[in-house]
């Protein structure tokens, strides 16, 4: 296991685990992409799944954003889709159209058909980008975060060609065997990828559930919530890792969150501190700048920067991110303004 003792001191982790720091750690989801020349530069001599798949270059492309802006922590370059060529599932990422599955789960036979690879077979090379991260950046003070998909978010994908969301849910509805069947699986292959990623040296891990706000508060209490309570169970019976639940358009879901027992919740700009604090008590909070505010006026996204640091420390600690994945047309002066900005907030 890499030596990661150092990074315990660290803002980003402090504040994970729930610490007051002096200033809001930071840093963007999505922040390795395509809004870095240098990550194009990549991607115009290897395909999305080469990277992922190569652990050098994935290693080296979770390292451009550290490098370029001073990030507090790093994310592993992957996907939440990737994991699931292992279950048996062919995608790849089409230029202009993102992720597209060839083979969509359709019947409840297809998801007994699905395989539950263990991650030393699934995603080796992920494990060993991590090992590769962190072995460049433990000694620089900076955490790297693992993440994997959630069981619902990671559904939509696998049940229709395109992550249509409809289809989903109607799977849900009208199969609700096999969709137990497949939660369970799913719930499985989140866990240990969850719990290898905090073997393989990351400092915390981040559940994506970026579509499970389509769902009623009932249908979420009943199809989804028990699998993210096992995922969050299983991964903290097995690792001492700080886990982070992050959703977008989920209000009318809020105040069932703090069942699922995350440490962290990262929040999105359609939700204020004030009433994620109602919600979370003083528990880590991260967010939530809209990310088409990075692609305008430099006055307003200062503003706005500074509102959300302002209310953003009020009752517990806080973690400075984006609501959403940074967007390829960001210019890259307004992420420097904003790390200044960030860098230079005391929360005293
Ligand atoms: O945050 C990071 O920097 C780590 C890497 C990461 C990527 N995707 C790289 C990526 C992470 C954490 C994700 C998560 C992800 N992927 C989510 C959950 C978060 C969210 O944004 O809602 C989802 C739903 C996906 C699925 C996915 N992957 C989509 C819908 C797309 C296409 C949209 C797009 O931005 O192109 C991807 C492709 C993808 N994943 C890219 C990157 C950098 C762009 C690929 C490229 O280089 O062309």
């Amino acid at each position: 296991m890499p030596n990661t003792i150092g990074l315990e001191s660290s803002l980003l982790v402090r504040a994970l685990r729930g610490e007051a720091t002096e200033r809001a750690p930071l840093w963007l989801m999505r922040q390795a992409g395509r809004y870095l020349p240098e990550y194009r530069e990549v991607r115009a001599k290897h395909s999305m799944l080469d990277v992922i798949r190569t652990p050098e270059l994935a290693a080296k492309v979770t390292l451009q954003p550290i490098d370029r802006f001073g990030f507090d922590g790093a994310i592993i370059f992957a996907d939440i889709l990737n994991p699931l060529i292992g279950m048996g599932i062919q995608l790849d990422f089409v230029e202009g159209e993102g992720p597209v599955i060839f083979n969509p789960v359709q019947t409840p036979s297809d998801v007994d058909q699905l395989k539950v690879p263990s991650p030393k077979e699934n995603v080796p090379y992920t494990l060993e980008a991590l090992r590769l991260v962190v072995k460049e950046l433990s000694p620089r003070g900076v955490p790297t975060l693992g993440f994997s998909g959630a069981p619902f978010t990671l559904a939509t994908y696998l049940l229709s060609k395109k992550g249509d969301k409809e289809l989903a849910k109607r799977f849900m509805r009208d199969n609700q065997s096999a969709w137990a069947a497949l939660q369970k699986k799913l719930t499985t292959l989140v866990s240990d990828y969850l719990v290898a990623q905090a073997e393989a040296g990351a400092s915390a891990v981040q559940i994506f559930d970026s579509w499970v706000g389509v769902l009623s508060p009932s249908e979420f209490a009943t199809f989804v919530l028990p699998w993210l309570q096992q995922v969050v169970a299983s991964v903290k019976s097995r690792t001492k890792v700080p886990v982070i639940y992050f959703a977008t358009s989920a209000g009318g879901l809020l105040a069932q969150f703090p069942s699922i027992g995350a440490d962290v919740y990262g929040i999105d700009w359609r939700l204020t501190f004030a009433a994620a604090r109602q919600t979370f008590g003083n528990k880590p909070l991260q967010g939530n700048l809209d990310p088409t505010i990075l692609l305008g006026d430099k006055s307003y996204l200062e503003k706005e920067t500074r509102r959300i640091l302002a209310e953003g420390k009020e009752g517990g600690p806080f973690i400075f991110n984006l609501g959403h994945g940074i967007l390829p047309p960001t210019p890259i002066a307004n992420v420097e303004t904003l790390v200044s900005l960030v860098k230079t907030f005391c929360l005293g």
